[in-house]
């Protein structure tokens, strides 16, 4: 499988790209990566997807959100979530269907914290939530047999690898669509 990963550089998408090694990986970042690129300008990602052909998946873990006690929280530190996680993967899908093979798969990354918040986290739950939002709703609109799904960790510490890394592999190799994998939830 040739599979675009964004945010290859970062602590779970190091673990995703080692993991995913036997098939043709492309990665992509702001800085790093095969490719630099940001997924929030619309412009960058067009330019993205002209360097590239034939891609069967797309996964993403990139994206920043501020957290912060609620009463200190502000306009500007809630929109960096929506500028900088948010849009940017709505971005990667409006552009990614219309350039990934027929029958491919998008994965996107949101976060435990979208459906068991704790304090201090309403910068980053709100987000989360809205990605898991789009992705149950684009779903159902998807062309060409086009799949698309969300991963929702905990902590990756918390999670070990095995059960985030087994959550990719059900997005590339099953048929599920419209779906919210929860990864580390109930650990202790
Ligand atoms: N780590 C966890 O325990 C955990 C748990 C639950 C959810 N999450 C979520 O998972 C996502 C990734 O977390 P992480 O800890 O792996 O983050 P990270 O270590 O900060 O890595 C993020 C990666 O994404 C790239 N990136 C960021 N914005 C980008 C953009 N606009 N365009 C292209 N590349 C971009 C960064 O590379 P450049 O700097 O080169 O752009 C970096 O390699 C976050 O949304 C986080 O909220 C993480």
């Amino acid at each position: 499988m040739k599979i675009l990963i964004i945010g290859a550089g970062g602590t779970i998408g190091k673990k995703v790209t080692a993991a995913l090694k036997a098939h043709e990986v492309i990665t992509v970042g702001r800085n790093t990566g095969d490719i630099m690129a940001d997924i929030s300008s619309p412009t960058a990602m067009e330019s993205l997807f002209k360097q590239v052909s034939d891609i069967d998946a797309i996964i993403c873990t990139a994206g920043d959100s501020v957290t912060g006690p609620l009463p200190e929280m502000n306009k500007a530190q809630f929109m960096v979530g929506i500028e900088q996680k948010l849009w940017p993967q709505i971005n990667l899908v409006l552009s990614g269907m219309k350039y990934l093979k027929d029958n491919g798969s998008i994965t996107l990354i949101s976060g435990k914290m979208g459906e068991l918040p704790a304090k201090g986290s309403s910068g980053k739950a709100f987000v989360n939530g809205a990605i898991n939002s789009f992705v149950m709703a684009a779903a159902q609109e998807m062309p060409r047999g086009i799949r698309l799904n969300a991963i929702s960790p905990s902590k990756v510490s918390d999670t070990g690898g095995d059960e985030l890394i087994a959550a990719y592999v059900r997005c590339l190799e099953t048929a599920i669509n419209g779906e919210i994998i929860r990864v580390g939830y109930y650990k202790q």
